[in-house]
């Protein structure tokens, strides 16, 4: 046996295992990581892994016939890069097993070769050299830098610090295996002498030292069997490092190669840096997407939120009542382009169209507004929801709404009659209502109003009763219409200028007072409705004498002089229905009393007019009585105020049609 091989030889030796190695030569298991610049990696930078890799073929080290191990020698080079300079991970080791791989092994102290169960167990049938760079006392061992011969177990049978002996002097050199640097492990069994010598040295020595670093004197063959697998092993534990395998030369006798690498491969530092680069940018695209991420959702959320809240809306009408959200081009063909010829009427709230929607003959009126803020708007959406539900034939049916730009349309039953208002001036030219129709229209009124006070689910008050309200159909029956749109047009003011929704003339006292609205101020408000219908005639008639010019007040004059019926148009006057007049006035005057805990309410006011209940006999001492008892000089004062001042944004009727 030579202890020289040409360097031609070795070139060819370490051709010979590259060339293998990129052919699959060896198969990787765990963290391996093969094939690039004629190296391969036992570890990553992943903690607590380990990796395997083994030849392909297995080894015949046993002569069957004779049972003996035969000789080999083993020549490889490794590095190892370690994440702390100062701290190794676990190591790496040559392998020489039973099976290709090393099932159940763990990685950390176990070096990926054993575990806890069948360390140093001797059906193992394993011979390990470590390259040790962690020290377990578990295991004894002597340093945490050190080479191990090991049988079975973990507990090494020989060992020493890493480190060769000089062939000059005999001194040794210590050698540190996590420096980073390519050394040489040189492993060679004598089977006649029974001696295993292990020697490590660096990479540029290509001539092994004379003198082992270790050495065992033990025949190997009970540990062995006649086939065995040769590969190499490392792992990680809580700190990492990357165990290098770049060549490696196997010969079965004894041997001492003289192997150069010729080249030294340059190892790449460990990737601490990169992997820091990496995970800081990692993290700030992860940072970046999560801001991204929730700004988006943010505003999803915001865009869903008020997509929800009209959606919301828009099934519950839909789903049950059939008011629904209109296409604006739909309204605005409906209204030929809201052309001045289809205007129907200007009022404090908007302007109202008369449509016909496309493709049926259903005729509607709709009503722009405009709205300022947002917040009312969507609380009036709700309000809308809440009317659109609303059926009762003296309502005038919501057919649905319509948002575009600053507006909100809403769609209504077009009332081919049109308002009750245009029918209380004392206009020569103007047709005039039969009692019956008056009567009717009074009792309307009071039906729709006593289903919203009293017959639907919730409350609600309509705000704004007047005759520009009460709408009446081709049947002239009356409906109420704009319910809630006094409220939205108060919410569309600033509560602190205290300005109040309404009509002029019909807001009752108190609720100048106090600002708020009942059912007994659309009482009030009602009461003055009746008084105008029966008489035909404006609340206030400026051109009037004086004493008639406040309707109310005229009419409770010709009470107390028992001429109540001097009130009406003489045309209507009939001897059979006298009674039925002076009954729905003297029911007007205590519908619109200054107090309100005189006025009674709709279900009382529903019964007195289908004749169900009678007024009281003493009736005019009861308003008379309250009226000088129970109301207080301050609301007087209030009233008194509220009518010279013009400033006050009170609109619609009185001031487009009142002299
Ligand atoms: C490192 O090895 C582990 C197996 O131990 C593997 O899951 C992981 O993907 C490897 N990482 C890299 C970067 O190759
Ligand atoms: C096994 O040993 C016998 C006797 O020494 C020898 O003749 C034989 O060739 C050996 N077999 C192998 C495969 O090396
Ligand atoms: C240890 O490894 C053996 C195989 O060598 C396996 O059967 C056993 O389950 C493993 N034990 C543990 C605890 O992983
Ligand atoms: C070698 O290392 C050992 C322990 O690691 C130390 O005690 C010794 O002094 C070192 N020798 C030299 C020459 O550095
Ligand atoms: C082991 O090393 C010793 C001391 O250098 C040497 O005498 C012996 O021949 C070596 N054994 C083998 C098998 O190389
Ligand atoms: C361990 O190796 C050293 C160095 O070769 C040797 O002197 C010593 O006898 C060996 N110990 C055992 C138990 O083989």
């Amino acid at each position: 046996m030579s202890r020289e091989l040409s360097l031609c030889q070795a070139i060819l030796a370490l051709f010979f295992t590259l060339f293998y190695n990129s052919q699959g030569y060896f198969i990787p298991k765990g963290s391996v990581g093969i094939g690039f610049n004629g190296y391969f990696t036992l570890t990553n930078t992943t903690k607590h892994a380990y990796g395997q890799a083994f030849e392909r073929e297995p080894f015949s080290i046993k002569n069957s016939s004779t049972g003996l191990t035969t000789s080999f020698s083993i020549n490889f080079f490794f590095s190892i890069v370690p994440e702390h300079k100062q701290q190794g991970s676990h190591g790496m080791a040559f392998v020489i097993s039973p099976t290709r791989d090393l099932p159940g092994a763990s990685s950390d102290q176990y070096l990926g070769i054993f575990n806890e169960t069948n360390n140093g167990k001797a059906s193992n049938n394993v011979i390990a050299i470590e390259l040790d760079i962690h020290k377990d006392e578990e295991f004894g061992d002597i340093d945490d830098n050190h080479v191990g011969i090991n049988i079975n177990g973990l507990r090494s049978v020989n060992s020493s610090s890493a480190g060769y002996y000089d062939d000059k002097n005999g001194k040794f050199h210590n050698l540190s295996l996590i420096s980073g640097k390519v050394m040489r492990l040189s492993i060679v069994y004598s089977q006649p002498d029974q001696q295993l010598n292990v020697t490590l040295f660096p990479s540029e020595m290509s001539v092994p030292p004379q003198k082992p670093l270790l050495s065992l004197n033990r025949d190997l063959s009970p540990y062995l069997l006649e086939k065995m697998y040769l590969g190499f092993t490392a792992s990680t534990g809580s700190v990492g490092a990357i165990h290098y395998m770049i060549g490696w030369f196997i010969s079965g006798e004894v041997d001492y190669p003289t192997l150069e690498l010729g080249r030294l491969p340059t190892l790449p530092p460990y990737p601490k840096k990169a992997s820091n680069r990496t995970r800081t940018v990692l993290a700030v695209c992860l940072t970046v997407s999560v801001i991204v991420a929730c700004v988006a959702s943010w505003i999803g959320f915001v865009f869903y939120m008020r997509h929800k809240k009209v959606k919301e809306v828009l099934e519950e009408w839909e789903i049950q009542y059939g008011p629904h959200r209109f296409a604006y081009k739909e309204l605005f063909n409906a209204t030929k382009g809201f052309k001045e010829k289809q205007l129907l009427g200007k009022g404090g709230f908007g302007q109202v169209y008369k449509g016909t929607l496309p493709g049926s003959d259903a005729e509607i009126a709709v009503k722009r507004t405009s709205h300022g803020s947002r917040q009312g708007m969507s609380e009036f959406l709700a309000e809308i929801s809440t009317i659109g539900r609303l059926r009762h034939p003296n309502l005038v049916r919501l057919l649905g709404y319509c948002r575009h730009k600053e507006n909100l349309y809403l769609v209504y039953d077009y009332m081919p009659n049109g308002s009750l208002d245009k029918y209380l001036n004392r206009n020569e030219n103007q047709e005039r209502l039969t009692w019956e129709q008056r009567f009717k229209i009074i009792k309307d009124v009071a039906s729709a109003l006593l289903y919203l006070h009293q017959e639907w689910v919730q409350v609600i008050i309509h705000r704004d009763i007047k005759p520009a309200n009460v709408l009446l159909d081709h049947e002239m029956n009356a409906r109420l219409g704009d319910f809630g749109l006094a409220k939205m047009y108060d919410q569309g003011f600033d509560p602190e200028t205290s300005k109040v929704a309404g009509t002029f003339g019909y807001i009752a006292p108190e609720f100048l007072r106090a600002g708020r609205a009942t059912t007994s101020t659309d009482v009030y408000a009602f009461g003055m409705v009746m008084l105008e219908v029966v008489c035909g005639r404006r609340l206030i008639e400026r051109r009037a004498p004086e004493n008639e010019e406040v309707l109310v007040d005229w009419i409770l004059e010709l009470w107390e002089n028992e001429k109540l019926l001097d009130a009406t148009e003489e045309s209507i006057r009939q001897e059979h229905n006298r009674g039925q007049i002076e009954l729905v006035l003297k029911l007007g005057v205590l519908c619109s009393h200054q107090a309100a805990s005189v006025r009674p309410a709709m279900s009382a006011v529903m019964r007195i007019l289908s004749g169900v209940s009678q007024l009281p006999d003493n009736l005019l001492d009861v308003i008379r009585a309250e009226k000088f008892k129970g109301w207080p000089e301050t609301s007087m004062e209030v009233l008194l105020d509220v009518n010279s001042l013009s400033t006050l944004a009170f609109t619609d009727s009185f001031v487009s049609h009142g002299r």
